[in-house]
């Protein structure tokens, strides 16, 4: 197994790179150039990461191209800043997100999760509480992003840090997954919204996600989930989040919605889907892709207010053995289908 490693702490000091633990691990990466981080300082952090999350676009794309992937989704303890930095200190806890759409000049390979060291960018970087374990909080930053800009971006409902706390009261949405992490975000996001959530998933994840706050949770397999979420919804509704996006939740989604419903995906849209959408006058909203990604500072500043109140809680986690040596158990479980109310996560710092 070949695996690409960075050391990013080389941006702030390379001695300390080569005198580190983790000096016998290769490196197929030059030493940053440290005259380009004074241009990049103004934005990132250096963190120690201490647990990094699986996500399904991980494996996507490292089967098209294994150079690009690096990981998205991490936590860790903020280790360097620089002059001037207000929104976070040394010893800080943190969770966030890496992507190379933005941030000019850094991309993945300097900023992803699956090293012992990376770079966070402050707006898209939020605090964790003292108590959060850091393979729970490695589940947020991707599946939370992308929650919060399918309910915030995409559907426009008003921001709860803007007054949108608990503004939706008596109106209804269906969130098709609800035990995927996407799914158990757009809930807990929608719960605070106020909104009722009709959720789907397997039987298992029932209890857990209505302890999340789900009004009603549906079997995922059943063969009239369509039937069953309209008979619990009172007739076809106006909000469905497909966080799962396969053909057959889209066209669900579809199915329960009402003409001129509005139906957000996490995927691609389907054609088969598209033909019967458009049929109802749906109108089709995506989180995905490059245009698709959701960019709100203001939401990864409120973030941590809504951890410390347990208003958003981390998903369970599951540690895969070996540090970074396990990143193509990680893919597989995820390419086999086989993660189910879970977010698979390894550390890096146990790498050997
Ligand atoms: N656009 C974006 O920005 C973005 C961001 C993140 C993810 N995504 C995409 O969103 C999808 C979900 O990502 P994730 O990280 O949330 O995945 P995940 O947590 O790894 O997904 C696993 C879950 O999917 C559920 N599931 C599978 N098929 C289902 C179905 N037919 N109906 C309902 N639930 C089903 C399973 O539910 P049970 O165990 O209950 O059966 C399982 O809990 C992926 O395709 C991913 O690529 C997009």
């Amino acid at each position: 197994m070949s695996y690409k490693i960075v050391f990013l702490f080389s941006l702030f000091d390379a001695k300390s790179c080569l005198s580190s633990p983790f000096s016998s691990i290769p490196t197929t990466t030059k030493l940053f150039d440290p005259n380009r981080f004074l241009n990049l300082q103004k934005v990132f952090v250096q963190v120690r990461v201490e647990a990094a999350a699986f996500n399904p676009l991980d494996y996507k794309i490292s089967s098209k191209n294994t150079r690009q992937f690096s990981g998205m989704t991490r936590p860790g303890e903020v280790t360097k800043v620089s002059a001037g930095e207000t929104k976070f200190k040394v010893g800080d806890r943190v969770t966030f997100i890496c992507t190379s759409n933005f941030s000019e000049g850094v991309g993945n390979g300097e900023r992803g999760a699956f090293q012992q060291y990376a770079l966070a960018d402050v707006r898209i970087t939020a605090k964790i509480p003292a108590t959060a374990d850091y393979d729970s909080a490695s589940s947020f930053p991707v599946a939370g992003n992308t929650a919060g800009g399918a309910l915030y971006g995409q559907l426009k409902f008003t921001d709860p840090w803007f007054g949108g706390e608990s503004a939706y009261k008596g109106e209804k949405i269906v969130i098709l997954g609800g035990s995927s992490s996407v799914g158990s975000y757009t809930l807990q996001f929608a719960v605070l919204s106020g909104l009722e959530v009709i959720t789907t998933s397997s039987p298992a994840h029932f209890d857990y996600l209505k302890s999340l706050g789900a009004t009603l949770v549906i079997d995922r397999s059943a063969p009239d989930a369509a039937a069953q979420i309209l008979a619990a919804a009172g007739g076809p509704v106006k909000y469905v989040v497909d966080a799962i996006s396969l053909t057959s939740t889209q066209l669900l989604g579809v199915e329960i919605l009402q003409p001129k419903g509005k139906l957000v995906l996490v995927l691609p849209l389907d054609p088969t889907a598209r033909t019967a959408a458009e049929a109802k006058g749906i109108t089709k909203l995506g989180t995905y892709g490059a245009t698709g990604f959701y960019f709100n500072e203001r939401f990864w500043d409120a973030l941590g207010d809504y951890f410390e109140r347990g208003v958003i809680k981390f998903n369970k986690s599951t540690v895969l053995p070996g540090g970074l040596h396990s990143w193509e158990e990680g893919f597989d479980l995820h390419r086999q289908g086989k993660v189910s109310g879970t977010k698979i996560v390894m550390r890096p710092q146990e790498t050997q």
